[in-house]
């Protein structure tokens, strides 16, 4: 049986990328202002959603319901610039922590794509 990227990278690097990566928004100048409250919130709905999305527990959407990233995006002036500064919070999460050589390309791709994705200006 071949294990979910949830059970490769496991929960606990998991919560630490997503955690690497806030510090990296706390001190991003682009980023932060856009982040309308309380950041360990948002922190958590990201921790949920990835794991949720990797094919770990879905107790994102019990609490959020469907995912809609676009639509929950759209408030969220995302131009190439803050995609930019968006992917680079979350390389510089990336490198510090330790998986598989194909969990981190797979997630990298994931995330660039997304970000991609997400822009609305
Ligand atoms: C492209 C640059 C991006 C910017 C500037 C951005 C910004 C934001 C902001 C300001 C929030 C609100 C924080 C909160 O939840 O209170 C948010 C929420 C969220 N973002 Fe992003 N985001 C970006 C890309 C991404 C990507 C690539 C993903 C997924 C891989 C993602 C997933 C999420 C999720 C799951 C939430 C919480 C949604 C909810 O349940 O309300 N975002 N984002």
């Amino acid at each position: 049986m071949e294990l979910s990227y949830y059970e490769r990278i496991g929960r606990d690097n998991l919560r630490l990328l997503i955690s690497h990566f806030y510090e990296a928004v706390k001190v991003d100048p682009v980023l932060l202002p856009m982040y309308p409250g309380d950041l360990e919130a948002a922190e958590l709905r990201l921790f949920l959603f990835l794991v949720q999305y990797l094919g770990g527990p879905s107790t994102y959407s019990e609490r959020r319901g469907h995912p809609r990233l676009r639509m929950r995006h759209v408030t969220f002036p995302i131009d190439e610039n803050a995609k930019e500064h968006w992917l680079h919070c979350m390389k510089q999460a990336m490198d510090q922590v330790a998986m598989d050589d194909e969990s981190r390309a797979f997630l990298w791709s994931y995330f660039t794509y997304t970000a991609n994705f997400l822009k609305n200006r």
